[in-house]
């Protein structure tokens, strides 16, 4: 079905994660559901067909917000079809990059995860993934997954912290 995708085995994956890394932190203030998508909307400019963005926070923080920015900026003209994914797991929009987005807020332990092949997605090279709930998925991602971590600081103010780990 995901003709190209790039399936590694488990080993692969273990080694893909040396026990010390370097992170690459930036942390922004959001101060609107505006500011959150046009955040994103740059971010999106800088991504390529094969990156994964984990994305953390509590419910309301601002995940799917930061799914529509990205949606928008690979060319998305309806942004209302970007909605959390909470009962069918995962969208496809028809991006310029075509766009997985998951929502692992359902799942329940590994079976779960395997269960919903998530592997077969982020490894795909042809697309870009994002996953809202990530920190159910534990280390399940690769080391060069952008982690997007966001924390409601008040009624219309978030953090979005973006964090990359690098290897050099
Ligand atoms: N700066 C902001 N950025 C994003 N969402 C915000 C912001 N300020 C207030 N909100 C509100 O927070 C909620 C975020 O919802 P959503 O993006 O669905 O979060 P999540 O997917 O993390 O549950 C929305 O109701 C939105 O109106
Ligand atoms: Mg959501």
């Amino acid at each position: 079905m995901f003709l190209g995708a790039v399936k590694p085995n488990f080993i692969l994956l273990k080694k893909d994660f040396p026990i010390f890394r370097m992170t690459k932190s930036q942390k922004i203030v959001s101060s609107s559901v505006e500011e959150t998508v046009s955040i994103a909307k740059k971010f999106a400019a800088g991504l390529k067909a094969g990156n994964v963005l984990a994305l953390e926070g509590d419910l309301g923080s601002g995940k799917t917000t930061f799914v529509k920015g990205i949606a928008s900026g690979l060319g998305l003209n309806d942004s209302d079809a970007v909605k959390s994914p909470t009962f069918v797991l995962m969208h496809i929009y028809p991006t310029r990059i075509p766009l997985y987005h998951f929502d692992l807020y359902r799942l329940e332990g590994n079976a779960d995860l395997a269960a919903v092949g998530l592997e077969d997605f982020i490894y795909d090279p042809k697309a870009i993934t994002c996953v809202e709930w990530a920190e159910k998925a534990g280390n399940f991602f690769p080391s060069s997954t952008y982690r997007i971590a966001l924390k409601i600081l008040g009624s219309d103010k978030r953090q979005i912290e973006i964090k990359k780990a690098s290897l050099e």
